[in-house]
């Protein structure tokens, strides 16, 4: 007998089969494209010591493939043991992944196949319940959001890369310039935030449990990139009042002046774009902004960033049922409507896109367009539990990293609900990370 808390017999098999097909197939096509519009030597150099060369993502995607969907679930033998530890993210920081003996474009390419053809066979007769990682097609639905997350790093460096342009996507629908209200109040009171049945929910999202959370005002939009030229015009940067002490010594060190990519042309700002370089569009939401940079700002505009649970409780909270929904908009997975998530554009929408994507209090683009930072650091829940493994969330917990919410537009949505947690140090900007702002209700 299968433990009865985790034996789901209505779970219908053949629609996870088809939902971990869907996603799997899904992140390899984004995958494949991610490494193969470039040539050979652009996906073997080291593009930033930020970042792992191209062909490490790819091998490493294939490589945790096989050791979570063909070992642990199906418990076959490693395929290539020897290359297990070129793949460990814990053994080697990215700065060194170039000098290892990583397999060349040619044959990384023909493991990550191979796994993913055995995963493919292997799929035809998944059990999704019994035990807690194959309940739901959890390991499938697992392994499909690393994929993705990785193809979203991948797009990262591609946007680090040095040279023309070789990726290429249209632009967002154009909307009319945002007029709605700059802030929406959301009343206080406990919700529900974190999951417990969201099924390919990661550990650190879990469990559900109550937060109370006091009134507090929070922007309708993004901050756009018109609004940050603002503070750097007014001499944001050259001001030490508002910065925290490690924010101000970060960016006197490092000599920021406006956004990573950002150059000034006389009396307008540039930014460069995967390979092209063009006028910053002061509509759409600021992106490359560390969490110095984005806290300052706050503060410059007299407010502060959210906490965690006040984003989360914006994006998820139905004042109507007291309920906490997947999305904003509800709990329908999302669709191009709602949100500029999957690569799609390569680009933010403008501040106000997406109505369809609102929440009930009229908050919009908390899902994709940019993650957004927020002032908390990356802490367990209460009951947090490691699973299905402690070096994805656990060893991450404490105060050296920042949560940031909702996605960006790199993002696939298997890797993006309103629950999903990312988080990073508070100097890092070469991911697509941007913010909106909130006041606590009675502040002026
Ligand atoms: C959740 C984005 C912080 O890229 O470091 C990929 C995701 N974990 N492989 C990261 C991840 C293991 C992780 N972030
Ligand atoms: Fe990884």
């Amino acid at each position: 007998m299968t433990d009865p808390a985790i034996d789901a017999p209505h779970i219908d098999a053949e629609a996870l089969r088809e939902r971990a097909l869907t996603t799997l197939t899904t992140a390899r096509t984004r995958t494949t494209l991610l490494t193969s519009c470039v040539e050979d030597p652009d996906l073997t150099a080291q593009h930033s010591p930020l970042m792992s060369p191209l062909v490490w993502d790819l091998a490493h995607i294939g490589n945790q493939e096989e050791l979570w969907l063909l070992r642990a679930v199906a418990g076959r033998d490693a395929m290539r043991p020897e290359i297990d530890g070129l793949y460990d993210a814990f053994e080697h920081p990215r700065s060194e992944r170039p000098s290892l003996p990583l397999l060349p474009p040619a044959e990384a390419r023909a493991y990550a196949a191979e796994v993913r053809g055995r995963v493919m066979d292997l799929l035809e007769s998944a059990d999704f319940h019994g035990t807690r990682l194959t309940q739901a097609g959890f390991a499938f639905g697992m392994i499909a959001q690393h994929e993705q997350q990785h193809d979203e790093t991948m797009l990262i460096t591609h946007q680090l890369r040095k040279g023309p342009q070789a990726l290429t996507a249209p632009d967002p629908e154009p909307v009319p310039l945002f007029t709605g209200p700059a802030e929406v109040l959301v009343p206080g009171g406990p919700f529900t935030m974190g999951t417990s049945t969201e099924p390919w929910a990661l550990d650190n999202e879990r469990p559900a449990h109550r937060r109370e959370v006091a009134s507090f005002h929070i922007d309708t939009t993004p901050v756009t990139n018109g609004a940050y030229q603002a503070f750097i015009e007014d001499g944001g940067y050259d001001n030490e009042r508002w910065w925290t002490a490690e924010g101000w010594a970060h960016v006197r060190k490092h000599s920021l002046y406006a956004p990573l990519f950002w150059r000034r042309d006389g009396k307008q700002w540039l930014r460069r774009r995967f390979g092209v370089t063009e006028v910053v569009p002061p509509d759409e939401p600021v992106v490359h902004v560390c969490w110095y940079e984005a806290d300052a700002y706050a503060r410059w505009a007299g407010r502060r960033l959210p906490t965690e649970a006040e984003w989360e409780k914006a994006a998820r909270h139905d004042p109507a049922t007291g309920r906490s929904t997947r999305y904003p908009w509800g709990d329908a997975d999302p669709a191009p409507e709602h949100a500029n998530l999957g690569q799609r554009h390569l680009r933010p929408a403008p501040a106000g896109s997406y109505p369809a994507g609102e929440s009930p209090l009229g908050v919009r683009q908390l899902i994709g367009d940019v993650w957004e930072w927020t002032a908390s650091d990356f802490l367990p829940y209460p009951g947090f539990q490691a699973f299905p493994y402690k070096e994805y969330s656990e060893v991450f917990f404490g105060p050296e990293y920042k949560v940031l919410r909702g996605g960006s537009f790199a993002v696939d949505q298997v890797a993006c609900r309103g629950t999903f947690r990312n988080w990073d140090y508070p100097i890092r900007r070469q991911i697509f990370s941007g913010f909106r702002t909130a006041r606590s209700a009675g502040d002026v």
